[in-house]
Protein backbone atom coordinates (compact mmCIF):
# COMPACT_ATOMS: atom_id res chain seq x y z
CA UNK A 1 0.00 0.00 0.00
CA UNK A 2 1.25 3.32 -0.71
CA UNK A 3 2.39 5.71 2.39
CA UNK A 4 -0.83 6.61 4.30
CA UNK A 5 -0.99 9.87 5.92
CA UNK A 6 0.88 11.27 8.55
CA UNK A 7 0.19 9.77 12.23
CA UNK A 8 2.45 11.10 15.39
CA UNK A 9 3.48 8.91 17.91
CA UNK A 10 5.04 10.65 20.94
CA UNK A 11 7.14 8.52 23.04
CA UNK A 12 5.98 8.87 27.00
CA UNK A 13 9.82 8.44 27.72
CA UNK A 14 10.16 11.83 27.65
CA UNK A 15 6.96 12.61 29.58
CA UNK A 16 7.34 13.72 33.42
CA UNK A 17 7.41 9.86 34.67
CA UNK A 18 5.68 11.03 38.50
CA UNK A 19 2.51 11.71 36.88
CA UNK A 20 2.22 9.12 33.42
CA UNK A 21 -1.53 9.07 33.52
CA UNK A 22 -2.06 12.81 33.22
CA UNK A 23 0.62 12.92 30.83
CA UNK A 24 -0.93 10.47 28.61
CA UNK A 25 -4.61 12.00 28.76
CA UNK A 26 -2.65 15.58 27.74
CA UNK A 27 -1.02 14.16 25.04
CA UNK A 28 -4.27 12.19 23.64
CA UNK A 29 -6.06 15.71 23.86
CA UNK A 30 -2.98 17.32 22.09
CA UNK A 31 -3.62 14.83 18.87
CA UNK A 32 -1.46 12.10 19.22
CA UNK A 33 -2.32 9.22 16.93
CA UNK A 34 -0.61 6.21 18.83
CA UNK A 35 1.29 6.40 22.11
CA UNK A 36 4.48 4.87 22.11
CA UNK A 37 5.81 3.18 24.92
CA UNK A 38 9.76 2.43 25.13
CA UNK A 39 9.90 -0.65 27.02
CA UNK A 40 13.62 -1.32 28.21
CA UNK A 41 15.68 -3.78 30.00
CA UNK A 42 19.08 -2.36 30.96
CA UNK A 43 20.17 -5.81 28.55
CA UNK A 44 19.36 -5.61 25.04
CA UNK A 45 19.63 -1.76 25.73
CA UNK A 46 21.57 0.49 27.85
CA UNK A 47 18.40 1.70 30.07
CA UNK A 48 15.72 0.64 32.18
CA UNK A 49 12.51 1.67 31.65
CA UNK A 50 8.78 0.02 32.31
CA UNK A 51 7.23 -3.19 32.24
CA UNK A 52 3.37 -4.39 31.74
CA UNK A 53 1.68 -3.45 35.12
CA UNK A 54 2.62 0.54 34.17
CA UNK A 55 1.27 -0.21 30.54
CA UNK A 56 -1.58 -1.86 32.57
CA UNK A 57 -1.76 0.84 35.15
CA UNK A 58 -1.94 3.72 31.66
CA UNK A 59 -4.69 1.46 29.79
CA UNK A 60 -7.53 3.59 31.06
CA UNK A 61 -5.98 6.91 30.62
CA UNK A 62 -6.91 6.93 26.99
CA UNK A 63 -8.46 5.08 24.10
CA UNK A 64 -5.67 5.54 21.23
CA UNK A 65 -3.45 2.69 20.68
CA UNK A 66 -0.94 1.56 22.69
CA UNK A 67 2.66 0.83 20.41
CA UNK A 68 4.76 -1.00 22.18
CA UNK A 69 8.45 -1.00 21.48
CA UNK A 70 9.99 -3.51 23.35
CA UNK A 71 14.04 -3.34 24.01
CA UNK A 72 14.23 -6.41 25.66
CA UNK A 73 16.08 -9.58 25.33
CA UNK A 74 14.49 -12.35 25.76
CA UNK A 75 11.47 -10.88 24.57
CA UNK A 76 9.31 -14.04 24.05
CA UNK A 77 8.72 -14.98 27.76
CA UNK A 78 7.08 -11.22 27.90
CA UNK A 79 4.72 -10.94 25.53
CA UNK A 80 1.64 -12.34 26.51
CA UNK A 81 2.03 -9.92 29.41
CA UNK A 82 2.82 -6.78 27.49
CA UNK A 83 -0.68 -7.91 25.44
CA UNK A 84 -2.74 -8.70 28.72
CA UNK A 85 -1.70 -5.19 29.59
CA UNK A 86 -3.57 -3.52 26.48
CA UNK A 87 -0.74 -2.88 24.04
CA UNK A 88 -2.78 -2.69 20.31
CA UNK A 89 0.82 -3.13 18.51
CA UNK A 90 3.63 -4.75 19.96
CA UNK A 91 7.01 -4.25 18.04
CA UNK A 92 9.95 -6.69 18.76
CA UNK A 93 13.78 -6.51 17.01
CA UNK A 94 15.28 -9.50 15.35
CA UNK A 95 17.99 -9.94 17.84
CA UNK A 96 16.22 -9.64 20.77
CA UNK A 97 15.20 -13.73 20.02
CA UNK A 98 16.36 -16.86 18.23
CA UNK A 99 13.15 -16.85 16.22
CA UNK A 100 11.48 -14.11 14.47
CA UNK A 101 9.15 -16.07 12.97
CA UNK A 102 7.62 -17.32 16.12
CA UNK A 103 7.90 -14.42 17.61
CA UNK A 104 5.46 -12.74 15.52
CA UNK A 105 2.94 -15.16 15.18
CA UNK A 106 2.75 -15.09 18.85
CA UNK A 107 2.01 -11.52 18.97
CA UNK A 108 -1.02 -12.22 16.06
CA UNK A 109 -2.17 -15.48 17.75
CA UNK A 110 -2.89 -13.07 21.00
CA UNK A 111 -4.95 -10.49 18.43
CA UNK A 112 -2.57 -7.95 18.64
CA UNK A 113 -0.81 -6.01 15.59
CA UNK A 114 2.90 -7.24 15.41
CA UNK A 115 5.99 -4.67 14.42
CA UNK A 116 9.35 -4.98 14.06
CA UNK A 117 12.00 -2.76 14.32
CA UNK A 118 15.44 -2.39 12.47
CA UNK A 119 18.70 -0.88 14.37
CA UNK A 120 20.56 1.45 12.35
CA UNK A 121 23.02 -1.13 11.46
CA UNK A 122 20.60 -4.46 10.68
CA UNK A 123 20.17 -4.47 7.15
CA UNK A 124 16.23 -4.67 6.01
CA UNK A 125 17.06 -8.09 4.72
CA UNK A 126 15.51 -9.59 8.27
CA UNK A 127 12.12 -8.57 6.23
CA UNK A 128 13.03 -10.47 3.10
CA UNK A 129 10.45 -13.65 4.62
CA UNK A 130 8.52 -11.65 7.27
CA UNK A 131 7.22 -8.50 5.89
CA UNK A 132 4.21 -10.08 4.52
CA UNK A 133 2.96 -11.20 8.15
CA UNK A 134 3.84 -7.98 9.57
CA UNK A 135 1.58 -4.34 10.36
CA UNK A 136 4.47 -2.03 10.61
CA UNK A 137 7.94 -1.66 10.97
CA UNK A 138 10.01 0.15 12.85
CA UNK A 139 13.08 2.15 11.55
CA UNK A 140 15.46 3.53 14.44
CA UNK A 141 17.30 6.15 13.35
CA UNK A 142 19.13 6.31 16.47
CA UNK A 143 20.87 3.59 18.66
CA UNK A 144 17.84 2.22 21.25
CA UNK A 145 18.08 3.33 24.73
CA UNK A 146 17.58 6.88 25.19
CA UNK A 147 15.95 9.66 24.38
CA UNK A 148 17.33 13.22 22.61
CA UNK A 149 19.81 11.34 20.03
CA UNK A 150 20.75 12.74 16.82
CA UNK A 151 18.83 11.28 13.79
CA UNK A 152 20.85 9.00 11.80
CA UNK A 153 20.77 10.26 8.41
CA UNK A 154 21.79 7.15 6.56
CA UNK A 155 18.55 5.55 7.46
CA UNK A 156 16.57 7.64 4.73
CA UNK A 157 17.79 5.74 2.55
CA UNK A 158 16.85 2.69 4.66
CA UNK A 159 13.50 3.99 4.74
CA UNK A 160 13.17 4.86 1.41
CA UNK A 161 14.28 1.01 0.54
CA UNK A 162 11.42 -0.13 3.02
CA UNK A 163 9.02 2.21 1.28
CA UNK A 164 9.74 0.36 -2.01
CA UNK A 165 8.97 -2.88 -0.77
CA UNK A 166 5.52 -2.02 0.94
CA UNK A 167 4.44 -0.30 -1.80
CA UNK A 168 5.25 -3.30 -4.23
CA UNK A 169 3.57 -5.59 -1.62
CA UNK A 170 0.44 -3.74 -1.36
CA UNK A 171 -0.59 -4.34 2.40
CA UNK A 172 -0.93 -1.69 4.36
CA UNK A 173 1.88 -1.81 6.55
CA UNK A 174 2.60 1.13 9.15
CA UNK A 175 6.36 2.75 8.63
CA UNK A 176 7.72 4.49 11.35
CA UNK A 177 10.36 6.31 11.91
CA UNK A 178 12.30 6.31 15.81
CA UNK A 179 14.55 8.78 16.90
CA UNK A 180 15.61 12.04 16.49
CA UNK A 181 12.60 13.43 15.30
CA UNK A 182 12.60 17.40 15.46
CA UNK A 183 10.76 20.15 13.02
CA UNK A 184 13.87 19.52 11.32
CA UNK A 185 14.44 16.37 10.50
CA UNK A 186 10.43 14.80 10.06
CA UNK A 187 9.90 16.11 6.40
CA UNK A 188 13.16 14.21 5.11
CA UNK A 189 11.58 11.42 7.14
CA UNK A 190 8.36 11.61 5.63
CA UNK A 191 9.74 12.55 1.87
CA UNK A 192 11.88 8.95 2.26
CA UNK A 193 8.38 7.37 3.31
CA UNK A 194 7.69 7.59 7.03
CA UNK A 195 4.04 7.41 7.36
CA UNK A 196 4.91 7.43 11.72
CA UNK A 197 6.80 9.59 13.37
CA UNK A 198 7.93 8.67 17.45
CA UNK A 199 8.40 11.63 18.45
CA UNK A 200 9.63 12.17 22.41
CA UNK A 201 11.69 15.58 23.41
CA UNK A 202 9.94 17.31 20.06
CA UNK A 203 6.51 16.21 21.50
CA UNK A 204 7.24 17.12 25.10
CA UNK A 205 9.63 20.16 25.01
CA UNK A 206 7.52 22.95 26.96
CA UNK A 207 5.21 21.61 29.12
CA UNK A 208 1.96 20.34 28.34
CA UNK A 209 0.96 23.67 27.15
CA UNK A 210 2.79 23.20 24.37
CA UNK A 211 2.02 19.61 23.25
CA UNK A 212 -0.53 20.36 20.39
CA UNK A 213 1.23 23.26 19.03
CA UNK A 214 4.88 20.53 18.81
CA UNK A 215 2.76 17.62 17.59
CA UNK A 216 0.78 20.14 15.08
CA UNK A 217 3.84 21.76 13.87
CA UNK A 218 5.33 18.05 13.15
CA UNK A 219 2.33 16.75 11.07
CA UNK A 220 2.36 20.18 9.26
CA UNK A 221 5.86 19.33 8.04
CA UNK A 222 4.70 15.94 7.52
CA UNK A 223 2.14 16.61 5.28
CA UNK A 224 4.11 18.99 3.75
CA UNK A 225 6.92 16.30 3.02
CA UNK A 226 4.13 14.83 1.25
CA UNK A 227 2.98 17.16 -1.16
CA UNK A 228 -0.07 18.17 0.65
CA UNK A 229 -1.52 21.83 2.27
CA UNK A 230 -1.40 22.59 5.52
CA UNK A 231 -3.93 20.22 7.73
C1 LIG B 1 14.89 5.18 21.82
C2 LIG B 1 13.39 5.13 21.83
C3 LIG B 1 12.71 6.30 21.22
C4 LIG B 1 13.02 7.59 21.89
C5 LIG B 1 12.71 8.73 20.97
O1 LIG B 1 15.40 3.97 22.20
O2 LIG B 1 12.94 3.98 21.13
O3 LIG B 1 11.31 6.08 21.13
O4 LIG B 1 12.31 7.78 23.07
O5 LIG B 1 13.07 9.90 21.61
P1 LIG B 1 13.38 11.24 20.82
O6 LIG B 1 12.15 11.56 20.01
O7 LIG B 1 13.65 12.19 21.90
O8 LIG B 1 14.57 10.98 19.94
ZN1 LIG C 1 10.75 3.67 20.61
Amino acid sequence: MPQQPVRIAPSILSADFAKLGEEVRAIDAAGADYIHIDVMDGHFVPNITIGPSVVKALRPHTDKPFDVHLMIAPVDPYIEAFAEAGADIITVHPESGPHLHRTVQKIKCLGKKAGVSLNPATPIEVLDYILPDLDLVLVMSVNPGFGGQSFIESQLEKIAKIRKRIDLLGKQIDLEVDGGITTGTIGDAVAAGADVLVAGTATFKGGPDMYAANIQALKDLGLKATGGSKA
